[in-house]
């Protein structure tokens, strides 16, 4: 009995865990590389947007744009989260990767002004 128990605990804890890699799948599939600055990938298969958006326009989490802060607090913070982050060791997020991610998120473009959008100017 206690060992179904454990299974079941074991099951429930990870079914997130699992339900979140297939939607990184599902998301991958529908990446064509060359439509998309490079770090697209890495960012989707590290699982940021999760929390942080597809584009960095945040979440459940902060956004990470307008403005991207400078690469080495962005990159301490990947390292070194200051609170409830997961932790990105370079075993599983190299420098290289890390720093591709930066540039996908450089490259994102910046948010219009809201008086630039027709359908907020109220007219
Ligand atoms: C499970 C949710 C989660 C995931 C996944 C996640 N983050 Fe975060 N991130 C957070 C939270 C929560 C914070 C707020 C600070 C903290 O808890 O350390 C944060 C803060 C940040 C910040 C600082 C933002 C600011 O304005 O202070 C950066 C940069 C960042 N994350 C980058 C990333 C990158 C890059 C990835 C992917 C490699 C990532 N995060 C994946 C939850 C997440």
């Amino acid at each position: 009995m206690n060992i179904i128990k454990t299974i079941l605990v074991i099951a429930i804890f990870h079914l997130p865990q699992v339900m979140a890699q297939d939607a990184s799948r599902d998301f991958l599939g529908e990446i064509n590389d060359s439509d998309h600055p490079d770090g697209y990938r890495e960012y989707v298969e590290l699982g940021c947007w999760q929390c942080h958006g597809f584009q960095g326009q945040g979440g459940r989490a902060a956004k990470l744009v307008d403005p991207l802060m400078p690469y080495d607090v962005f990159a301490m913070q990947v390292r070194k989260p200051r609170n409830i982050m997961p932790v990105y060791s370079p075993n599983v997020l190299s420098d290289a990767r890390l720093k591709k991610i930066y540039s996908y998120l450089q490259n994102i473009p910046e948010s219009p002004d809201p008086d630039d959008i027709p359908l907020l100017s109220g007219d």
